[in-house]
């Protein structure tokens, strides 16, 4: 056996300073929750897996860490922190008075984000209050949240308040059934501008649709609450927002706060005021927080709640980055090479940007606009997504193909119309690919495409990874079929290969990184509302 010399995969050592800056952000936090009264817990590195399934975490399965114990039972790492609170107080601390106020200092595990370069294990630090509700205590929390940042963040911050009940509310209204809220609800935390168009055309006559319309792109400063209260009224989870703006404002806070009311958080416990903090240099919220007045009943002992967790790692990774403070932003997008490059300079010019730095790249990779301040990246389609997954591009261009590949830790803003073609199940002319009883093997440079699209027919098939052309694979006999993209038809034409069922339409997006868009809001959406205007003009003159 050969000695094994690597960590496992998600997992790393920390190195000197590495340790030092993490132990500094965990020493600045812990000093700053036992100052305010709020006393050390810890919870056990394992809990029961159902723990957390039957609380309603929307984690999906897979990124839980699992383990085995010795009589057969599954066990996860603790991937939230909590659920494992709620759980303590409602039980071990049955008899001690409420409110309690605890603060943590651990390490969560999820998985699913190794391949991205991101860590299975990380550091959380976080308060939880329990037993204490309404607006007076979400102010206490989330000024407690904003000193947090003051006292730990690298470079300006600023947190984001959005409520879990609204549109939750909103749903309710249209008397949506679960699925669709869900599908729904997705496109909101995408930001899917166009998409959400499209989905919420049949609730037009309903009095909700103002604000529907307008849910994904009401973010931005305090005029958001006033522009939601024009769309649709005083409402109660609105009121309940201004209520607790108006109250940080008075005790100073007022400059840090911005607001989405858009956001429908993952974690299905929150019931109230949500929360995300944003600092430049990281690609994604650093805190993240909430009310969860329900969770504690679900232990046996009813109590309003809430908290919040600040990745200690992910503030310390930009402290000892070497990070460029920029007094004005020049915002950075990756387009994907080839085929989509020259439709989408062509739809910046038809933006009115002058792209003569694009128009002969040679082998330059970055490219300056000269009268805009944008920077254009040339990459291929799958680093497109790394790039603003990771947050060092803020915008991107690249195939639904690879989006539906690679999944989506980012908005997917416009579909622009370009690079149309279809995701195809492919076979040799004449094949008879469902009448046969025998295992069939299927070849993709989309083996997860590939394995949704079979799972979805409850068929059980063998993939094989393809890199470059897949038609390949039926013709010398390594496949039974294909799923590939179809544009004309002509490598499949000429190689004797016929498409048989459809598997997705496809076409380029624009997908923004999530810190980003709120960072950079206004170029961001300068940016966007330059290509809507294009789009817009095309699909009048029947050109998309
Ligand atoms: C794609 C796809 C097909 C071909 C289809 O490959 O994988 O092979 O285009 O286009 P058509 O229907 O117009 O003939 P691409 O040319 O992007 O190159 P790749 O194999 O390097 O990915």
């Amino acid at each position: 056996m050969s000695t094994i010399i690597n960590t496992p995969e998600g997992s790393r050592d920390r190195l000197f300073d590495e340790c030092t800056e993490r132990r500094r952000v965990q020493d600045t936090l812990t000093e700053l929750f036992s100052g305010r009264g709020y006393t050390e817990v810890s919870t056990p590195e394992m809990e029961y897996y159902d723990l957390f399934v039957q609380t309603g975490t929307l984690l999906p399965q897979e990124s839980f860490v699992k383990v085995v114990d010795r009589s057969g039972k599954l066990l996860v790492m603790r991937p939230d922190c909590t659920v494992p609170i709620a759980r303590m107080a409602a039980t071990k601390l049955k008899s001690v008075p409420l409110p309690q106020k605890f603060y943590y200092n651990e390490t969560v595990f999820r998985s699913g984000l190794a391949n991205k370069g991101g860590n299975y294990e990380f550091s959380q630090c976080g308060v939880e209050v329990i037993g204490a509700g309404g607006t007076e205590s979400d102010i206490d929390v989330i000024a407690l949240a904003i000193d947090a940042m003051r006292a730990v963040s690298p470079g300006p911050f600023h947190i984001e308040l959005g409520h879990a009940g609204l549109f939750r509310a909103l749903a309710e209204e249209l008397k949506l059934s679960a699925g669709e809220a869900e599908r729904l609800g997705r496109l909101f935390e995408g930001k899917q501008f166009a998409a959400l168009n499209q989905a919420l055309e049949p609730y037009r006559d309903e009095p909700a649709y103002a604000m529907l319309s307008r849910l994904s792109r009401l973010f931005g400063g305090p005029e958001v609450l006033d522009e939601a209260e024009e769309l649709a009224g005083k409402r109660p989870k609105l009121e309940e927002l201004r209520r607790i703006w108006e109250g940080l404002r008075d005790r100073g806070y007022g400059d840090y706060i911005r607001f989405d009311l858009g956001l429908v958080q993952q974690l299905h416990y929150y019931t109230g005021v949500i929360f995300r903090g944003y600092v430049e240099g990281a690609g994604a919220p650093v805190l993240s927080g909430g009310r969860y007045d329900l969770l504690m009943e679900q232990f046996g002992r009813s109590a309003p709640a809430a908290g919040f967790a600040v990745d200690v790692d992910a503030v310390a990774d930009i402290s000892i980055r070497p990070h460029v403070q920029e007094d004005t932003h020049r915002l950075r997008l990756a387009v994907t090479k080839g085929r989509l490059q020259e439709d989408s300079v062509k739809l910046f010019e038809d933006a009115g940007l002058d792209c003569t730095p694009l128009r002969d790249p040679g082998r330059r990779l970055v490219h300056e606009l000269p009268d805009y301040p944008l920077d254009v990246v040339l990459a291929k389609a799958p680093d497109v997504i790394t790039y603003v997954e990771h947050g060092v591009c803020d915008l991107g261009i690249v195939g639904k193909d690879t989006i539906m590949e690679m999944g989506s830790g980012f908005y997917e803003v416009l579909d622009l119309g370009l690079g149309k073609c279809r995701f195809c199940l492919c076979v040799k002319e004449g094949t008879d690919f469902y009448g046969t009883y025998k295992r069939r093997c299927i070849a993709s440079k989309y083996p997860q495409v590939t394995r949704e699209f079979f799972a979805g027919k409850g068929m059980d098939v063998d993939i094989i990874k393809i890199e470059g052309s897949a038609e390949l694979a039926p013709i010398l006999g390594l496949a039974d079929a294909i799923v590939d993209i179809v544009e004309t038809g002509n490598t499949l034409r000429e190689n004797g290969l016929v498409a048989i069922e459809d598997v997705a339409q496809i076409s380029a997006r624009l997908i923004v990184n999530t810190a980003s868009m709120k960072l950079y809001r206004d170029e961001i959406l300068d940016f966007i509302g330059k290509i809507e205007l294009v789009l817009e003009k095309r699909s009048g003159s029947g050109q998309d």
